[in-house]
């Protein structure tokens, strides 16, 4: 059990006016507690109250949990958890939820009246998370610097008649010699037109001759995520291509010169987007500039136009503007940077400049 951070969790509820709270995603549950299971449709859940040990309930067929610190209470595979949550909760007061507790359950504990009433409050953890501390931005650094290394090897499995497929399946085995666990999210490996879909999944496409590749790729290291993405030329871009590039690039830099404390996530986003609206791309940048990422890879609190807080020391998200001309290309170029007492720190050092593979 880690108090100081549920102390910080009590603090942001009473910030929010709640004195009790349901944590159900497993990542925040291990944040807070140490112990880390993957339920699946079963339920696990760490009841915080204002004051005392949380409460941790979980299935038996899970792994022990009683050396977490927590008031532990378990239940058969065939037992309703609802009447032992109903036992621990105040039902005088408001209950705080996690965005990520399924229908199957809010709903019974509705209908048990285990609350006055249920407020959705996923921030109090969230918001915690959010900041990191000296340990976890080291290890934000360590998964992004495996990030880095492995860009270099997708940058040689680059040849004629190769697959997008083919690259992709031998990610996972280069990440694992790194140091890493696995993938942070599926890779994306775009050639030439199907980088023009931001997600574009990786299928049989052959490299043809000339077309533009797209990565963007992250790892689990020690239980924290990176994100990245480079954009590469296989011949001498046209000057279409490099005035595409160019603008993309632009748009990263100055959005990353500009991070510091008391910006806003907002005014990041528009300092991106201007310079992609003034090249006359406007509309094909057709997403948030970034996200947050820590444990996930992609944490609440979007670096969008929509969210007008102001960034804060210890917070890590990625800048990855993107311009997307479906039949034509696209170029993403994504870093994560940590915000410091008086700037940023970007956490990727793969180079972005153009880069025409095979030369
Ligand atoms: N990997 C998806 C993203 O960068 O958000
Ligand atoms: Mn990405
Ligand atoms: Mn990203």
């Amino acid at each position: 059990m880690d108090t100081a951070r549920i102390e910080r969790v009590r603090s942001n509820l009473k910030q929010a006016g709640l004195t009790q709270l349901l944590v159900v995603d497993p990542l925040s549950i291990w944040w807070l507690t140490g112990y880390y299971t993957a339920p699946m449709e079963r339920f696990l859940g760490l009841y915080i109250g204002r004051e005392g040990t949380p409460t941790l309930f979980a299935n038996r067929l899970f792994p022990d949990p009683s050396g977490t610190g927590a008031h532990v209470v378990t239940f058969s595979d065939t037992e309703d958890p609802i009447p032992l949550i109903s036992a621990v909760c105040d039902a005088t007061s408001p209950l705080g939820v996690d965005k990520e507790l399924a229908a199957r359950w809010l709903v019974p504990l509705m209908q048990a009246g285990v609350a006055s009433s249920f407020v959705l409050a996923s921030s109090a953890v969230d918001d915690a998370r959010a900041l990191k501390d000296a340990r976890e931005r080291e290890l934000m650094r360590a998964a992004s610097a495996i990030n880095d290394e492995a860009m270099g090897w997708l940058a040689e499995q680059v040849r004629p008649g190769v697959t997008e497929l083919e690259v992709a399946e031998g990610l996972l085995g280069t990440y694992r010699s790194l140091g890493a666990e696995g993938y942070s999210f599926s890779p994306i490996v775009s050639f030439g037109a199907n980088a023009a879909d931001p997600h574009h999944a990786p299928d049989g496409t052959v490299l043809a001759a000339g077309d533009m590749v797209l990565f963007d790729v992250g790892c689990k290291r020690s239980w924290y995520c990176s994100d990245m993405t480079r954009t590469f030329f296989t011949a001498e871009p046209t000057d279409h291509q490099r005035a595409v590039y160019d603008a993309v690039l632009a748009a990263n830099e100055a959005a990353e010169a500009i991070v510091r404390p008391g910006v806003t996530f907002a005014e990041i986003d528009l300092t991106a987007r201007r310079i992609i609206e003034e090249a006359g791309w406007g509309p094909q940048f057709n997403h948030r500039l970034g996200h947050q990422i820590g444990l996930s890879e992609h944490e609440p609190g979007d670096v969008s136009s929509s969210h007008d807080e102001p960034v804060q020391p210890g917070m890590c998200f990625s800048i990855e503007p993107g311009i997307y001309l479906p039949g034509d290309m696209g170029v993403r170029i994504e870093d994560l940077v940590i915000v410091t007492e008086d700037g940023c720190e970007v956490l990727n050092r793969y180079p972005k400049g153009i880069q025409v593979l095979g030369h």
